[in-house]
């Protein structure tokens, strides 16, 4: 519960397109006082303690979990990192039964990586605890979405109206739906940029705007996002190479330039540089990649916070 008494509706985070609008700004309102925190010389309150957070991720990871460790930790919980490859899971337990054990030893939020989409709404369904959603499959990675939005706000204050672009392998990005839900309810205005093969039908609302030209789809943003090529997910060739894609797709200073003066450039990271962005505009000072990592942790802290509360 916030301090003035707001709530979340569920106990999981489990995708944006379960949040309405109010709860997505809650969140981002509860961020802005955690990254007050942050800034502090102690950045450490005791509001969680005594809860037990667990990440237990089933993929790689740099920030995601990172960011969740550190963010649990300012707020005074207990943290466990659960070792998939040392754990009972290569003894064959089930993913059920592996989250049933966590639960039983006292965790008040799982947080989950999986490769297959639905897996956190899985666990959602059979565990007490908060679950939240750090990525699965091809689905959702709210967390990311949160904290894009957070960042772009420290920029221009609002979303409402804004041109924000987003660039390449939507097909297979988690990032790019959660960005495509929590976007378009804070009211921006949504374009997709990339080849055919890498946008999928059926997803997109009429509103957003499709670009099979790199130059065109540019034009007049206010926002650039990058995606990475998710090659593991790729189980066929979406394009014939690398170079060719960088070639068509890639974010170079020239097709910047193409853009609103200032725009700002994203990436969720990790990045593939010289394929989907060159290192002039990953490191330009329009590039606010490591703005989101830092971010990051006060979006986290705000919905363990929110779910703390939610569970009561
Ligand atoms: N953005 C993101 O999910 O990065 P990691 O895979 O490093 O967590």
């Amino acid at each position: 519960m916030s301090e003035t008494g707001q709530q979340l509706r569920n106990k999981d985070i489990v995708g944006i397109k379960d949040l309405s609008c109010y709860e997505i700004e809650l969140i981002l309102n509860t961020a802005v006082g955690f990254r007050d925190v942050l800034r502090r010389d102690i950045k450490k309150v005791p509001t969680l303690r005594g809860k037990t957070v667990v990440n237990l991720f089933f993929e790689p990871s740099t920030r995601t979990r990172t960011s969740f460790e550190l963010a649990a930790k300012r707020l005074s919980t207990d943290v466990i990192n659960f070792s998939v490859s040392a754990s009972s899971v290569v003894k064959g337990e089930s993913l059920i039964d592996t989250a049933m054990t966590i639960q039983a030893l006292g965790a008040d939020i799982v947080i989950i990586r999986h490769s297959s989409s639905g897996v956190p709404h899985l666990l959602a369904r059979h565990l007490n605890a908060s679950v939240i959603n750090a990525g699965d499959g091809i689905n959702e990675h709210p967390t990311q979405a949160l904290l894009d939005a957070f960042t772009i706000m420290g920029k221009y204050s609002t979303i409402k109206g804004l041109k924000i672009a987003i660039v390449g392998d939507i097909l297979h990005s988690r990032v790019a739906k959660s960005n495509i839900y929590c976007l378009r309810t804070l009211g921006a205005e949504v374009r997709l940029i990339g080849p055919p093969t890498l946008i999928p039908e059926g997803l997109i609302d009429p509103e957003i705007e499709i670009f099979h030209n790199m130059e065109e789809g540019l034009r007049d943003i206010d926002v650039v996002m990058m995606l990475r090529i998710q090659m593991e997910r790729q189980d066929r060739g979406f394009f014939p190479t690398t170079d060719e894609y960088f070639r068509l797709w890639g974010l170079t200073l020239e097709r910047l330039s193409l853009a609103r003066p200032g725009a700002m450039v994203m990436h969720p990271g990790p990045m593939n540089r010289g394929i989907e962005i060159v290192s002039a505009v990953a490191d330009s000072p329009q590039s606010v990649i490591l703005e989101q990592v830092t971010n990051g942790i006060a979006v986290r802290m705000a919905v363990l916070y929110l779910l703390s509360g939610r569970r009561g």
